[in-house]
């Protein structure tokens, strides 16, 4: 029999073992190629002495192709639980120092249970990613713990936040967990994420590409979308992860956590009078707007690369989380394409689900027009921004600062689409179209001269082009003054916080995919 000193001495053993991970060279490999190994990442990224790692001491159960002699405990990934700000969350990291971080039957498990785990007790759950993929040794079982993986992210999808850092290698069918995780966050130069690679594209399509060109951070935050926010750095990532979860519950049942600021709700701003030019054509910056009415200037804005003609990120009013969506008149004039829709739908969809008001800024044109834009499906991608705002219960307050065009006025959360509370600037325009479009059209062939064509243009902003017959209609509730923005949208907040709203019964709706 074992004396104390001698199961106290195999216990030490095991876990130096455990963190020695894929051996000094490997994690000397890792560091000099810019990246941490995975109790690294974990420790920057949790409060400081809170982590508790499970299934350390787990390996694999395979013997094929040499791999019977091989067992490093953890095998690949590191799980276990701890806290940000305080507040319980789950975390797992690939470890790319042990089999190239790859996913075996038994490491899968590891996920899973974390995931069960963070469903059960209501607490988010954040992947760090760098893995070789499914592990080629173990076949379908390796692809059956991601098919797992992911039906777990489904499950949890709106009931906790799901969280996802990519700090290196993400292929093939491995990018889908990330995929259907609320958010991904991708590092500078280390990270990428594609289906098939550059070779696989090259013998297929004879096209040529570099891993970063096809799947770095740039191409995901700026063209495709996939990615929600850009680091240069792995501790700059981890800690956007941390300022990030700062403005969110820790699930779909609990409100977000309020932080108390010494920015008085009651704070006019003068300069917001001139912010919004008279002249309708002039552009001007909304994020001037944003960060003039939030606490502290402080502003985290999602997607920033991304289709930068609508904005959205997360801010506190009066110590409490918001969502803001913002046509961004800087940017295209603001007008919503395909892009800023689908970007606009998917925020809208993740704040209702947990919890957080949403303010919407409205100056936009209208949807853009192109054949490009048609053929591409414009119809059923603006129509997911319709539904996002039209099925959100949370409460919704909008202001209309300038533009509210056509089918783009039903859709940015007008009062029929359910908002609470409508404010306009007194120099909003609300109607089917500008008046130079409205003009052309109704008085095409009666008109012959540029100083009656004048006269209808002036007589149709006369009428239309203002926020007085949407007023007088009750369409919007109250025409502000721009230097109140930040007080009216406090108190229109603190009015609704109450509110309580159900969507009909139903298994699902049917969002226009
Ligand atoms: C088993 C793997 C592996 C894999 C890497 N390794 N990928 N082992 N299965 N898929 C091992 C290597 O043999 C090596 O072991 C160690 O991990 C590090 O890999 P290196 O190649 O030395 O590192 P590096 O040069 O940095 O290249 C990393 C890499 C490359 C780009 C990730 O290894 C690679 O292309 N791997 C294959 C990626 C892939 O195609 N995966 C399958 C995707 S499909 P040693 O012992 O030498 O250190 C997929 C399906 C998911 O994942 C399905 C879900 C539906």
């Amino acid at each position: 029999m074992k004396n104390l000193d001698e199961l106290y001495q195999e216990l030490a053993r095991r876990n130096k073992q455990a963190d020695e991970a894929g051996g000094a060279s490997r994690i000397a490999k890792q560091h000099e190629s810019g990246k941490k190994i995975a109790r690294e990442r974990i420790v920057e990224l949790l409060d400081p002495g809170t982590f508790n790692e499970l299934d350390k001491f787990v390996t694999h159960r395979n013997a094929d192709f040499g791999m019977g002699d091989k067992h490093i405990a953890g095998d690949g990934v590191v799980a276990g639980y701890g806290k940000i700000d305080g507040r319980l969350v789950y975390v797992y990291a690939y470890d790319f120092t042990v089999f190239g971080g790859t996913l075996s039957r038994a490491n899968a498990n590891k996920i899973i249970k974390l995931q069960q785990l963070a469903n059960k007790m209501g607490a988010p759950i954040i992947g760090l990613n760098d893995s070789g993929g499914a592990r080629i040794q173990e076949g379908v079982q390796s692809l059956a713990g991601y098919a797992e993986i992911f039906h777990n992210n489904v499950r949890s999808s709106g009931v906790i936040p799901q969280i996802t850092c990519i700090m290196g290698p993400c292929a093939g069918g491995a990018v889908y967990s990330p995929a259907l995780t609320d958010f991904i966050v991708m590092v500078k130069d280390t990270s990428y994420m594609f289906v098939t690679g550059p070779d696989v594209i090259k013998a297929v399509t004879h096209e040529e590409v570099s891993k970063d060109e096809l799947g770095g951070a740039i191409t995901h935050n700026s063209k495709s979308g996939v990615a929600h926010f850009f680091a240069d750095s792995e501790e700059q990532a981890l800690m956007l992860i941390r300022e990030l979860m700062s403005f969110l519950p820790v699930n779909n049942m609990e409100e977000p956590p309020v932080v108390p600021t010494t920015d008085d709700p009651l704070r006019e701003d003068e300069a917001l009078q001139t912010l919004v030019p008279a002249d309708p054509n002039k552009p001007y910056d909304i994020k001037d707007l944003i960060l003039s009415v939030v606490d502290d200037k402080n502003f985290l804005e999602v997607q920033p690369l991304f289709a930068k003609n609508i904005v959205v990120g997360f801010a506190r009013m009066a110590g409490h989380s918001v969502g803001i969506v913002a046509n961004q008149p800087a940017h295209l004039a603001g007008v919503l394409d395909i892009d800023a829709s689908v970007k606009g739908a998917r925020f809208i969809r993740f704040c209702d689900a947990f919890n957080i008001p949403i303010v919407t800024f409205v100056d936009v044109p209208g949807f853009l027009p192109g054949i490009n834009q048609e053929s591409n499906g414009i119809i059923k991608h603006g129509a997911k921004l319709l539904y996002a705002y039209s099925e959100a219960t949370v409460p919704k307050i909008a202001l209309i600062t300038r533009k509210a065009y056509g089918g783009a006025y039903c859709v940015m959360s007008s009062k029929q689409v359910g908002a609470d509370v409508n404010f306009a600037y007194p120099m909003a325009e609300i109607a089917v179209m500008g008046p130079e479009g409205a003009v052309n059209i109704l008085y095409r062939s009666k008109i012959n001269d540029d100083e009656s064509r004048q006269g209808l243009i002036d007589e149709y902003r006369e009428k239309f082009a203002n926020p007085y017959r949407a007023a007088e209609l009750g369409y919007v509730d109250e025409v502000i003054y721009p230097r109140q923005t930040r007080y009216k949208i406090i108190q229109a907040l603190e009015m609704t916080r109450s509110k309580s709203l159900q969507n009909p019964p139903r298994k699902h709706g049917n969002i226009s995919l």
